[in-house]
């Protein structure tokens, strides 16, 4: 019997030739028979066209022959066999075949040298594919930096609304790096294969969040379902930079990740909160509908070198003060809390994440949600203390600090992160003190075209 009703999805490369990606789920309503005939018949007179195949990595994996899903594991290591057998015959053909596992992507190269005339073939390591949203913001430049220094292929997403171009100069030319502009709120597509998806788009410096309210919950809500709706038709694991924010006002302190947080849903920062809240909603909704690998990180307040100088948080505001020599501005009383995190610390919390393999396998969305942050917690008046005696110390400034009401009623008295969970499971340790980024930060601001301007 012939099978021409198996849902094979396939991206076209050329006029004649395609991509068959067995790693998604194919099979799902077939009978096991037509699968392993679909397989061992159809596919292989279809490698003459120069298909290319991708494979869940079907070797060093002991398959029994007879065993349920002996169709689909089986049937494909046919197939590999098939298309080996094919290219050795057939040397002059392009085709190529990817083998995927968790943890790398291998392509299986056709070696030139022949064996009884016939060419050989090994395995070579091929970067994974990564798409990281906001990818000029502080935190998506410093991944997309981390990810390409692990040899991943990295496609970066960003509208420039609120990023730094100059955050991407260096890796601008690099080889595995490839920039999309694009606002992440329409809907679009990436060519070819996806293994991640890092989403991180969004409007998080409140000084923008307050003037563009709509455009923040569309890009935390119709962004996170664009993301999604790609991930979902790439197969590709999924990581979400939610937020602290979700937690609101918080009545425990720390917070961990199964507190549900307090947040006033009409309150003046709730356009920033909610649209975290409810892309959250949303991706527990994908991961129970499609069964896509979600992972949800929880950042706390995060700094470092690649903000904007005038994005209205805290760190850098008191920076900004001290560069201009203006006092130091305290909202409130200033015995507020927060938990700083430095950039690096952040992105290594984030990058464990997205690499567990173990919890691919975790059936409880609250599984997949982790706080990544620094546990160390300041008041608000601490930290000013702290810049002052900084600014003192390394520019010779003496610098103030003045104290005006809070305007936002709904400023979160406290802050602090549990990460009992991420040091557990992914041994998730933050190591930069607030002194040493604090310096850091000011060296890079120094610097920076934001305080020459
Ligand atoms: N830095 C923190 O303290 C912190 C804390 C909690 C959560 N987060 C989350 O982490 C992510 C990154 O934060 P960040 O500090 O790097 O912010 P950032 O402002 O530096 O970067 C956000 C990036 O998203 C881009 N962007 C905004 N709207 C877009 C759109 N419609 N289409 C495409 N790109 C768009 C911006 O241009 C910017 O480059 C955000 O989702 C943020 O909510 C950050």
């Amino acid at each position: 019997m012939k099978i021409s009703v198996l849902n094979l999805t396939f991206c076209i490369i050329s006029m004649h030739a395609a991509v068959y990606d067995f790693t998604q789920d194919y099979y799902s309503g077939h009978e096991p028979l037509e699968v392993l005939k679909f397989l061992i018949i159809d596919m292989p007179s279809k490698l003459k066209d120069n298909n290319s195949l991708i494979f869940n990595n079907p070797l060093n994996k002991s398959v029994n022959t007879l065993g349920d899903r002996a169709h689909v594991t089986e049937g494909e290591r046919v197939l590999l066999a098939y298309a080996c057998a094919y290219k050795r015959m057939n040397p002059e053909s392009s085709f190529e075949i990817f083998l995927k596992d968790g943890a790398a992507n291998y392509q299986v190269v056709f070696d030139d040298t022949q064996t009884r005339g016939m060419q050989k073939y090994s395995l070579k390591m091929v970067p994974k594919r990564v798409l990281i949203t906001g990818c000029a913001g502080l935190l998506g430049s410093a991944l997309t930096k981390a990810l390409l220094d692990k040899d991943f292929h990295v496609i970066g997403l960003d509208n420039g609304l609120c990023g730094k171009k100059s955050n991407l100069a260096d890796i601008q030319d690099h080889p595995h790096f490839q920039y999309y502009s694009h606002d992440i709120t329409k809907p679009f597509d990436i060519e070819g294969p996806l293994d991640m998806i890092l989403h991180f788009a969004s409007i998080p410096s409140p000084v923008m969040y307050y003037k563009m309210p709509l455009e923040t919950l569309d890009v935390g809500l119709l962004g996170t379902l664009h993301t999604l709706d790609l991930a979902v038709q790439k197969n590709a694991r999924y990581l979400f930079a939610s937020t602290s924010e979700v937690y609101g006002n918080p009545e425990v302190n720390p917070q961990p990740e199964t507190y549900f947080g307090n947040v006033d849903p009409m309150g003046i920062r709730s356009q920033y909160d909610e649209s975290k809240r409810g892309a959250e909603t949303l991706i527990k909704l994908y991961f129970e509908k499609y069964g896509i690998d979600v992972r949800i990180a929880r950042i706390f307040n995060t700094y470092g070198p690649g903000m904007r100088l005038s994005d209205g948080r805290v760190i850098t505001s008191f920076i900004e003060s001290l560069l201009h020599d203006t006092p130091l501005t305290v909202h409130g009383t200033g015995q507020q809390t927060r938990s700083f995190a430095y950039v690096t610390d952040t992105v290594e919390g984030i990058i464990k994440l997205l690499e567990s393999n173990t919890l691919s396998c975790a059936p409880d969305i609250q599984d997949r949600v982790f706080n990544i942050g620094n546990p160390h917690e300041f008041t608000i008046n601490e930290l000013a203390e702290a810049v002052v005696k900084l600014g003192h110390e390394t520019l010779d400034k003496k610098i103030t600090v003045t104290h005006v009401p809070r305007f936002d009623s709904t400023d979160p008295e406290l802050r602090r992160p549990d990460i009992s969970k991420a040091q557990a499971l992914l041994n998730f340790k933050p190591s930069v003190s607030l002194a040493d980024g604090l310096n850091r930060t000011l060296d890079y601001f120094k610097n920076s075209q934001d305080y020459k301007e």
